[in-house]
């Protein structure tokens, strides 16, 4: 019998000058960036906290932690593909994954594919499983005044036949 487990991920991070802007793995051109201790990857962190939360295995601070300097600039990859391996050891394998990055600017859907081959690769599924979504926040709060930016996602694990 099998077991369905379902796991939510959230991060949020400033926005900044003289940082990259890289989300699901992908550098997009741009004259801010996201600040943070690692690349700041606000969609690959929150598929890392979805598959800890379906798993029940704590967050990514907790396996991670930001005043660690082995983490300092890490590429967020290497969370998301731990996260993976720890819920393997529990015998859980990924169904699927769903996000959404909100965003004011720049637009991101010219990237969504190579996001998503990303994800598919670092969490070895295929494509047809891996969903990334764009939305604005319609110039409200801090996200639409620019100020930070957010990802959210869900995540299915299972585990049995
Ligand atoms: O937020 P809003 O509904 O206006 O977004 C409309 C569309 O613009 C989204 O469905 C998405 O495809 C795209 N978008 C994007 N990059 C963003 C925000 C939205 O490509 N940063
Ligand atoms: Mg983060």
């Amino acid at each position: 019998m099998s077991e369905y487990r379902t796991g939510l991920g959230w991060d949020n991070h400033r926005t900044g000058p003289g940082r990259p802007l890289i989300i699901g793995g992908v550098t997009i051109p741009c004259e801010f960036g996201l600040e943070g201790h690692s690349d700041a990857d606000i969609l690959l962190h929150a598929v890392t906290d979805a598959i800890l939360g379906a798993a029940a295995l704590g967050d990514i601070g907790m396996h991670f932690p930001d005043t660690d300097p082995r983490w300092k600039g890490a590429a967020s990859s290497l969370f998301l593909k731990h996260a993976v391996a720890l819920a393997a050891e529990k015998g859980f394998e990924i169904v699927n994954v769903d996000s959404t990055v909100i965003l004011e600017k720049p637009k991101l859907k010219d990237h969504r594919l190579s996001m998503r081959e990303n994800l598919a690769s670092a969490l070895n599924l295929e494509l047809d499983r891996v969903s990334v979504k764009f939305k604005t926040s319609e110039k409200v709060g801090p996200v639409g005044e620019g100020r930070s930016a957010e990802a959210q996602a869900v995540v299915l694990l299972k585990r049995g036949d």
